[in-house]
């Protein structure tokens, strides 16, 4: 389904994707994981890496150069306000319960390209700045794409589409923690965990935004650092690059 055919009365505010949305992500399959398996350091907080022993080190290199976790990169203020403003144009939207081929369940999605309220705007920049801010020669999107997903909702293991998006994608979560898991796209045994608490900023890129699928998980019992995570409805704001000009 196209975007843009259940987007019809946005104001101009909203500018809608003009691809069908399940082109900005390539599908993968997932396989059973494999059971040695090994903890890593890297930020252990927010990442919890699951690498067989022989390849734990240069895998977390990998993470520990590709992949970050912001917390606390909006304040609770500054949620309410992002909120309220994706909330006026997410409310027009139904949450799709697609086809099992679809990268999401239980999704609406829209894209902002200016923000009403100034104030969310600067928030926006800043996020921008910050998740893109060692890669002086990309070319940050000025729109946002914003991705509702309900209390059962969940982001399907995928990786997104090279064509549409460059080398970085960053992500800040709103209203819910939750878990993101990060697998080689060729060996999914060899896999991450992640924990973007609520108001996170999440930062990939390169190896890991192309040769790793992300996914966000439903809700489920298993506990990250002891604790558990309840999922529930949960607000994304992601950034995305250009892609390189070939
Ligand atoms: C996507 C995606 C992750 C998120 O929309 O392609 O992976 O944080 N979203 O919402
Ligand atoms: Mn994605």
């Amino acid at each position: 389904m196209k975007i843009t055919s259940f987007l019809k009365t946005s104001t101009n505010k909203f500018v809608v994707l003009h691809e069908p949305v399940t082109r900005l992500r390539r599908f993968t399959t997932s396989v059973p994981e494999a059971h040695s398996l090994l903890a890593c350091n890297n930020n252990k907080q927010y990442i919890d890496c699951r690498f067989p022993k022989e390849v734990a080190a240069s895998r977390q290199n990998v993470f520990d150069r590709y992949f970050t976790v912001v917390p606390d990169a909006v304040t609770e203020n500054e949620e309410v306000q992002l909120i309220d403003e994706i909330e006026k144009s997410l409310k027009r939207l139904r949450y799709q319960h697609d086809h099992w081929d679809d990268a999401i369940h239980g999704y609406r999605e829209t894209e902002v390209v200016v923000w009403k309220n100034q104030t969310n705007g600067d928030i926006i920049q800043r996020l921008r700045s910050l998740a893109f801010k060692d890669d002086s020669n990309t070319v940050p999107m000025q729109r946002v794409h914003v991705l509702d997903i309900c209390d059962d909702g969940y982001v399907k293991a995928h990786v997104d589409s090279i064509k549409f998006c460059g080398n970085i994608i960053a992500g800040l979560s709103l209203l819910s923690d939750s878990i993101m898991r990060l697998a080689d796209e060729a060996e999914p045994h060899i896999h991450v965990r992640a924990l973007l608490p609520r108001r996170s900023l999440y930062i990939m890129k390169d190896d890991v935004r192309y040769k790793y699928t992300h996914e966000i998980l439903p809700d489920n019992d298993e506990p990250f650092n002891g604790k558990r995570i309840v999922r529930k409805r949960r607000v994304s704001i992601v950034f995305r690059n250009e892609p390189p000009v070939s």
